[in-house]
């Protein structure tokens, strides 16, 4: 078989064979195949598409390229959860302790954060002492005593996404819906919940602008988890503004743990209520969806799932004594306030642009090597809808520079406000089964 062959075709449009797709996985995960020519095959992908039977064997064929984590000696019906990727995107924090204070169990493998967007292990790390690079039978242990515990990804999960997603990433071919479906399901399969809970974003911050693409994308993720034994379900939630107030690292989880505390009533709770809900149905501790958001709010109300929180934290050498006494968190030298240069309302704030503002602080990272400062963040001050007077504070960079500029510049770029108050906007819009 010749790769020329398999990019003229799909070029063609024309569908792909098993064996033509599994050549080009393992010729471009061993390295027979070069980059210019796996390039060449993303971007008539990426304009050809591929149907579900493509999708599922591209999927398929990338969890072979690498290991599969075995959690049969986990005890349960083992659920995840996944975020196509938002920016405040700290639902994992609270989905985790609540499903886990109804005795789901919940093996999570998380990445770091790299961009605009940010990364699960390193707002975890913002508490002193927390561990993710735990071994493999500590993970176990942590999951069958707490039901929760959080690992980093190990080096060879679904390595052929690994490697087509640094690629994808510089050759303009990351939004295409097979693309991303096959990636993020490989690893989830690869992972080895019996269950997954998909929330994919839509919106101005998400891969997916519109409603109709994220369907699109959700439809086919389901339909992959579903044909390759996997109960999966898709919920799919806004993203045309940050999630929360707090963008950064440990303001994110003061944030997060506010909500497990009760103290937030708002759009995070929400939605982590409304994937938990999933969750927790998937695992067959609930038969409907009201039976479970309210056991599960209940948990939140009597204080078990913030309980279920401090236990994970503590399994992992993480200091508690931070997340009861949050001004114990890291913190910034500076808080900088960016006023809103007119009065009108809130009508659009560009997640990406706070995203990015929040790395220039130094919450994320520019190349893979940066290293996080995890005092510095973005606190929103007001969102889409808010009326504002000029000079209002529209949001706080605790930040450790005096005059952070860029950061400035960037966050009067990403707010709109107009004379009129916009639509109000919707936080679900639906859930593919
Ligand atoms: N996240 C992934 O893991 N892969 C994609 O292709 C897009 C988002």
């Amino acid at each position: 078989m010749r790769m020329v062959d398999v990019i003229q075709k799909k070029r063609n449009g024309e569908e792909l064979t098993e064996q033509e797709i599994r050549f080009f996985v393992d010729g471009y995960t061993e390295g027979s195949i070069p980059d210019y020519q796996a390039s060449a095959l993303m971007m008539a992908v990426y304009f050809r598409g591929m149907n579900d039977k493509e999708t599922a064997t591209l999927t398929q064929a990338m969890v072979d390229s690498g290991e599969t984590i075995d959690l049969s000696s986990i005890q349960g019906h083992k659920v995840d959860k996944h975020s196509t990727g938002g920016v405040g995107d700290k639902i994992s924090f609270l989905t985790g302790p609540i499903v886990a204070s109804v005795g789901v169990p919940v093996a999570k493998m998380s990445g770091r954060g790299l961009g605009h967007t940010g990364g699960t292990l390193d707002k975890l790390e913002s508490l002193s002492g927390f561990n993710v690079e735990i071994t493999k039978e500590q993970f176990i242990e942590n999951v069958n005593k707490n039901k929760l515990a959080v690992a980093g990804q190990t080096g060879n999960l679904a390595p052929a996404d690994k490697k087509l997603y640094a690629l994808r990433d510089v050759t303009a071919t990351v939004d295409s819906i097979p693309l991303i479906a096959g990636s993020i399901m490989s690893k989830k399969l690869a992972s080895g919940a019996d269950s997954i809970v998909l929330d994919v974003k839509t919106g101005s911050g998400a891969f997916m602008k519109t409603l109709e693409d994220s369907e699109a994308l959700a439809r086919e993720m389901v339909n992959i988890g579903n044909n390759l034994g996997r109960n999966t379900v898709a919920v799919i939630s806004d993203m045309n503004q940050p999630l929360g107030y707090e963008v950064g690292n440990a303001n994110e989880i003061k944030e997060a743990v506010e909500v497990l505390q009760g103290k937030r009533v708002d759009d995070l709770r929400r939605l982590s209520l409304e994937l938990a809900s999933h969750m927790t149905i998937l695992a067959e501790v609930f038969d409907t969806y009201e039976e479970a958001y309210a056991k599960l709010e209940e948990n939140i109300e009597n204080g078990k799932a913030f309980e279920a929180f401090r236990k994970f934290i503590e399994a992992q050498g993480g200091n508690v004594a931070m997340i009861d006494d949050l001004s114990k968190l890291p913190s910034s030298k500076y808080q900088v306030e960016v006023k809103a240069p007119k009065s009108g309302y809130v009508s659009a704030i560009d997640a990406e642009s706070i995203g990015v503002a929040a790395m220039y602080l130094g919450a994320g990272r520019a190349t893979k090597d940066d290293e996080i400062n995890h005092g510095v963040g973005i606190s929103l001050k007001k969102k889409i809808g808010d009326e504002v007077s000029e000079g209002d504070t529209l949001v706080v960079l605790n930040s450790d520079d005096e005059d952070p500029t860029d950061s400035i510049e960037k966050v009067l770029s990403a707010y709109e406000i107009d004379a009129s108050k916009p639509e109000e906007l919707t936080l679900i819009h639906k859930v593919i089964k």
